[in-house]
């Protein structure tokens, strides 16, 4: 098969992450017998840099004609002091609209190699960590209208509009119930619905749409609530839809129990087969260069675009294998390090995982 991928490299440890999925994807080509073709684009604060705008019109146009985007990561310091419109964060909120991607799928797992590194107990580890976070990407207070004014006793305000309609809340919670298919057929539905009136119409919406899945088991559950029991009782969690806000934090809380944000791939879909796919984790403009970034987000992302844009399993299969040989072996960047591992950085990494794949494993 022959496929069109854009590449956002972006900013910080972005280009470094992204040259190591690439790697894996070249490889896996040769190994399956693809062609992956690639048009890097601008976006973030590389973009501002470049062309003046976060999120230019061409790398819009690129990613429309492409069959799937990967991206690193943007933002970082230098940009903070812009205005909403004209920080990095604009780009990816931008290009998530502009591609309507609606459902953001944040798989948790935690692998057996790296249990050491889950901070809870191992009591609680030992019931296993494999939960799927699907979370609403472009609705809700980050889409909706914000302003900054004084009001009228002077005091500076701002205002950040939280706002759901029914199509929205019905088709992800659609995709949820969908996934915990193929899964162990569980869905929590995450809201605040004893307090916001866009919650009881999430809910509203979440028990229509439940009905036509009576095969798969169903609960509610207030945000707050669900912070705690991630903690608690991790192994209670399937499929997790919630959203947009509540799944940016979540995920990340998710992403800690798996031992690193360094290790949790993302996919962005639409309808249809098209995707985005991005590390979880941000940018990391810290340890830019220094050859300490984890490349194994990223890299688990590609995997995701092979298994849910090219409807490539065995080949996802590979790449989430050869991962899973380096962690056995030992193999450890700083973020993930622990006792009697092997140290290694970021190319080092990519170089393990490529050299381990084989459509054999
Ligand atoms: C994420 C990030 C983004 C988000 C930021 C960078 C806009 O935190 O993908 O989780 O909040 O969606
Ligand atoms: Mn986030």
């Amino acid at each position: 098969m022959e496929k069109k991928i854009a590449l956002i490299h972006g900013d910080g440890i972005g280009p470094e992450i992204v040259d190591e999925a690439v790697k894996v994807l070249n490889k896996t080509a040769d190994i399956f017998g693809h062609k992956f073709t690639y048009t890097p684009v601008l976006m973030g604060g590389i973009a501002i840099d470049e062309t003046g705008v976060p999120l230019p019109e061409e790398t819009v146009k690129v990613c429309k004609a492409s069959d799937s985007v990967l991206l690193g990561a943007v933002g970082g310091p230098k940009w903070d002091k812009g205005e909403g419109k004209m920080r990095p964060e604009a780009g990816l909120l931008g290009i998530r609209g502009a591609l309507g991607l609606y459902a953001n799928l944040r798989p948790a797992k935690l692998l057996k190699p790296l249990a050491g590194a889950c901070p809870l107990k191992k009591e609680t580890t030992e019931q296993g960590l494999d939960l799927l976070i699907v979370r609403e990407l472009i609705g809700g207070a980050y889409f909706g209208d914000k302003r900054t004014f004084t009001d009228d006793k002077g005091h500076l305000t701002a205002i950040d509009e939280m706002k759901y309609s029914d199509f929205e809340v019905e088709r992800i919670c659609r995709k949820a119930f969908e996934l915990a298919r193929k899964r162990r057929g569980f869905v929590t539905s995450v809201d605040k619905a004893n307090v916001l009136d866009t919650s009881r119409l999430w809910r509203e919406i979440a028990h229509k749409v439940k009905e036509d899945y009576p095969d798969i088991g169903y609960e509610d559950m207030l945000v707050d609530n669900t912070a705690m029991q991630l903690i608690r009782n991790p192994a209670h969690f399937d499929v997790i839809v919630t959203e947009n806000l509540f799944g940016d934090i979540l995920s990340d809380e998710a992403s800690m129990l798996t031992g690193s944000l360094g290790m949790l791939p993302s996919a962005s879909l639409a309808d249809g087969e098209f995707g985005l796919y991005e590390p979880v984790h941000g940018s990391a403009p810290d340890i830019a260069g220094t050859g300490k970034a984890n490349p194994i987000a990223t890299i688990l992302s590609a995997a995701m675009m092979l298994r849910f844009s090219f409807g490539m399993l065995s080949e996802a299969d590979a790449i989430e294998k050869a991962v899973d040989k380096a962690l056995n072996a030992g193999y450890r960047t700083a973020d993930i390090m622990s006792e009697g591992c092997k140290l290694v950085n970021c190319t080092e990494m990519g170089g393990i995982i490529t050299d381990g794949l084989s459509a054999e494993n």
